[in-house]
């Protein structure tokens, strides 16, 4: 088990030199663990490119061999899965260990669910504290038994499928696409119809490659925001080869650090421009970003472009609580761009963010409190009151095994007055290990101080 990691690596970061040069972000994490799920359900061999390398997505592809496709990693960021089919699933001896990984873990709550075999699931001191009921309700309703749970419907738990896993429709009480995906996922191995009624979209990756695989998806509008995705189960799914697009989310810290500190001037190659994941753009544009989208083209079947960003003066915005799908994971970076803008940035309705890798809400506020930044969480709006020049120093953030919370924090020192430092940036490895190389060779000053 992986309650616990190594000893804490603070890492710090400094202003000095501006920003400058052209760099390429690795792997969607989204897209990246679901390949290696979709390739375990398929028959024949699917050929992945990009894949993030990670160490969530490795937990994921560590899950998936073990119940039974044989993965091989032929150069860095291309894999090969040779997968069992749907209703293939071997029985694991051993517990499933997803260290810091919600998507992945929640995801293969819903393959290994619905397949008559018993399955236990543990992750880290972060994961072990994330709600997972959301994923057994509608999972019990296809028929699927949790044989054990830690209190509060959390990890580590057990569950054992049913003979035959049972078609339902579902709305989702909350928008996520990691509720929507493990019931998809389930509903892969029944007979019948599924359908997934959400009230706000969500990512569409996982109904993206459900077709790219050879599965039949009906998605159709519901309400005024939302969607019915409806599957077709029992399908036979057929290795293919998958390009994954470059993480937007990941790009957002190389872009906001470029927006904050003064004569940046950087290029990020090939970002995904998917607009279920764009809404720090939309945001940061209407906020007087300069960024330009160059150079847009087809990758893999998402739409990726070129984005210059140069270093931009910011006016405080309010961001709808109905664009946090778009851009849950990234109001930490948000928060970052709006104590450097003139005004006041209001971003509405964040409960969500109280059950990511860290209650994220409290963790942005503690940090932007170290760094001397005036800001209020009112219910679940989290109000920023900006400044062009932000003091920073203080204690180091605690991170709480949050990745995102430490490339913020990094990423803000690079623009205060006086250095951040994190105490903890080993959760980087998680979504994005060549993030502190990256920076620098954009001309970052940042310091892992676990090493002399
Ligand atoms: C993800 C969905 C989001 C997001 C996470 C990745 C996915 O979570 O925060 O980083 O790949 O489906 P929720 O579905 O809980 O919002």
């Amino acid at each position: 088990m992986s309650h616990a990691h190594g000893p804490a690596t603070p890492v710090s970061s400094r202003s000095g030199n501006a920003l400058k040069g052209r760099i390429r972000v690795p792997g969607d994490k989204s897209i990246s663990h679901r390949s290696m799920i979709f390739g375990l359900l398929s028959i024949g061999e699917t050929r992945v490119e990009g894949l993030l390398e990670g160490d969530d997505v490795l937990r994921t592809a560590e899950a998936c061999r073990t119940l039974g496709a044989t993965i091989t990693r032929e150069a860095p960021g291309r894999w090969r899965v040779k997968g069992v089919g749907i209703g293939g699933l071997a029985e694991p001896e051993n517990l499933l260990d997803f260290g810091n990984a919600g998507t992945g873990s929640r995801l293969m709550m819903g393959v290994a669910g619905s397949h008559p075999i018993t399955t236990t699931f543990d992750g880290d001191a972060s994961l072990r504290k994330r709600p997972m009921r959301r994923i057994l309700d509608p999972l019990v309703k296809m028929g699927v038994t949790v044989v054990s749970e830690a209190e509060g419907g959390r990890v580590p738990l057990t569950l054992r499928g049913p003979k035959e896993t049972l078609p339902i429709t579902y709305e989702t009480p909350a928008a996520s696409a990691q509720i929507k995906s493990a019931i998809l996922l389930a509903g892969l191995n029944s007979p019948g119809r599924t359908t997934v009624i959400e009230r706000e979209a969500t990512r569409d990756h996982t109904e993206r490659m459900l077709r790219h695989f050879g599965a039949t998806v009906e998605v159709v509008p519901h309400g005024p925001e939302g969607r019915a995705i409806t599957l077709q189960g029992q399908p036979e799914l057929r290795g293919t080869d998958i390009v994954v697009p470059t993480d937007p989310s990941s790009a957002a810290f190389p872009l906001v650090a470029a927006l904050i500190t003064p004569g940046s001037d950087v290029l990020i190659e090939g970002v995904m421009m998917n607009p279920l994941r764009t809404g720090l753009i939309t945001t940061l544009l209407e906020m007087g970003a300069s960024i330009e989208r160059l150079n847009e083209r087809d990758e893999g079947g998402e739409t990726v472009a070129d984005l210059r960003v140069r270093h931009s003066r910011l006016s405080g915005v309010t961001v709808p609580h109905g664009r946090a799908p778009a851009m849950i994971d990234e109001y930490p970076i948000l928060a970052v761009a709006a104590s450097f803008a003139e005004g006041t940035t209001r971003m509405q309705g964040l409960h969500e963010l109280r059950v990511k890798e860290s209650d994220r809400l409290a963790a942005v506020a503690a940090g932007l409190a170290e760094a001397g930044v005036d800001h209020e969480i009112q219910g679940d709006d989290l109000i920023v009151h900006g400044s062009s020049t932000v003091r920073g120093g203080g204690r180091p953030v605690a991170t709480h095994l949050d990745h995102r919370i430490a490339m913020s924090f990094l990423v803000m020192g690079l623009a205060t007055q006086e250095p951040m430092t994190v105490d903890d940036g080993a959760m980087i490895m998680t979504s994005f290990p060549s993030f502190i190389p990256l920076m620098r060779e954009l001309g970052a000053t940042i310091q892992d101080l676990s090493r002399p």
